[in-house]
């Protein structure tokens, strides 16, 4: 090992800035890597021999309930590049560490269209495959091509591709059966020259329109700048006000169920999927149930979008988790229907 890879640790690393809730915990060790080979030199070094380990990119989807006893990888690999082309496709990669927000205006500003309506979503782009992040009709992993990661026992560097990261609906193999064993080093997407606008959302499509794009097909950077407008509407900027974006799934039910529901609930907003069961929107559950912008301790529901819920100022990871509780008990009771947590809860 070079000096180089040596990466610092430093004990008693304060999390406040690291997680987008901004929960004031503490790592008993954290590690900032800048260098792929820093990584297994931090895993391996001896003050970390037993210790559990967390990978924060942004934090943008994790509620630290109190201080984490181990160690915290800083993952700040930066880099960005067009890898090839060929006659159909744009493949860009770019390190885990950088903000996704930016490498999707850096796509853009070099003419390469297809990350658009994934705009402003906080978090790094290693985070994105992770949950499988999606917006306004567009997933991460329809313009997904592979990825690349560390698997911490072994130090081997491997080559992921979309079928191997299973993804689903903010869902991944990284979630699953790969959780705490890989961290992603950089991710490349197949960007296509075929470009199509996805507009069809209704948000994204009101604000199109409300922006004189009614009829003619938007360009990507007019997608983008809609979509920047109706999430800085709606959703808290986690800057001002500590959130970890959408905190529940939508949830899915089978098709009787929704029958059942919708009789008694005529205005039940849903989507019906391809296996023919019935996405509902949690939001939508939780504002009826009369939850939107109530707050228990300095943990509250947002007041634009229900499915968010932030931090007032100085919450616990254990008070917002007491307040998911509250909605989740709420919702069942209401409909009949479990909400699951989206960011990942330690
Ligand atoms: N709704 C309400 N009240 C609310 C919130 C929503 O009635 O307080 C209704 C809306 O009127 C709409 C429906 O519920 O009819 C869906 O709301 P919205 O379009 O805002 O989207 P969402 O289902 O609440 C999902 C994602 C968001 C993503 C948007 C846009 C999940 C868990 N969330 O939210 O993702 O930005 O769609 O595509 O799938 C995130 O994952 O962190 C996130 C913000």
């Amino acid at each position: 090992m070079s000096q180089s890879d040596s990466a610092a640790f430093i004990a008693g690393y304060p999390l406040k800035s690291h997680n987008t809730f901004g929960f004031d915990v503490r790592a008993q060790f954290a590690c900032r890597i800048e260098r792929e080979a820093q990584l297994m030199a931090a895993v391996r070094d001896p003050r970390a021999a037993g210790l559990p380990r967390l990978v924060l990119g942004g934090g943008s989807n994790v509620v630290l309930t109190g201080d984490f006893a181990g160690l915290v990888l800083l993952v700040a690999l930066q880099g960005r590049r067009v890898v090839r082309e060929d006659d159909h496709a744009w493949y860009v990669e770019a390190a885990a560490g950088e903000p996704w927000h930016d490498f999707v205006e850096w796509t853009l500003s070099h003419g390469l269209p297809g990350l658009e309506n994934l705009a402003l979503i906080p978090g790094t782009v290693g985070a994105a495959p992770i949950q499988n992040i999606g917006a306004y009709g567009v997933e991460m992993c329809e313009r997904f091509a592979s990825l690349r990661a560390v698997e911490l026992e072994t130090g081997a560097v491997v080559e992921l591709d979309a079928d191997a990261c299973r993804f689903g609906y903010r869902d991944s193999f990284f979630k699953r059966e790969g959780r705490d064993r890989f961290v992603i080093t950089s991710v490349t997407f197949r960007l296509p020259k075929l470009w199509q606008p996805r507009a069809g959302y209704a948000d994204l499509a009101r604000e199109l329109a409300a922006g004189g794009h009614a009829d003619a097909a938007p360009s990507a950077r007019a997608i983008f700048d809609a979509v920047v407008a109706v999430r800085r509407a709606k959703l808290p900027d986690p800057l001002h006000l500590g959130n970890a974006g959408s905190f529940f799934k939508n949830p899915v039910v089978e098709a009787a169920q929704f029958e059942a529901l919708r009789v008694k609930e005529p205005e039940m907003v849903s989507y019906v999927q391809p296996d023919g069961r019935v996405k509902l929107a949690a939001g939508w559950l939780i504002d009826r149930c009369g939850w939107k912008g109530r707050a228990m301790g300095a943990a509250a529901v947002h007041e634009r979008q229900a499915l968010v819920l932030v931090n007032l100022g100085g919450a616990s990871g254990a008070e917002v988790l007491a307040l998911a509780k509250a909605v989740r008990r709420d919702v069942r009771a209401r409909f009949g229907v479990e909400l699951e947590a989206e960011p990942v809860c330690l």
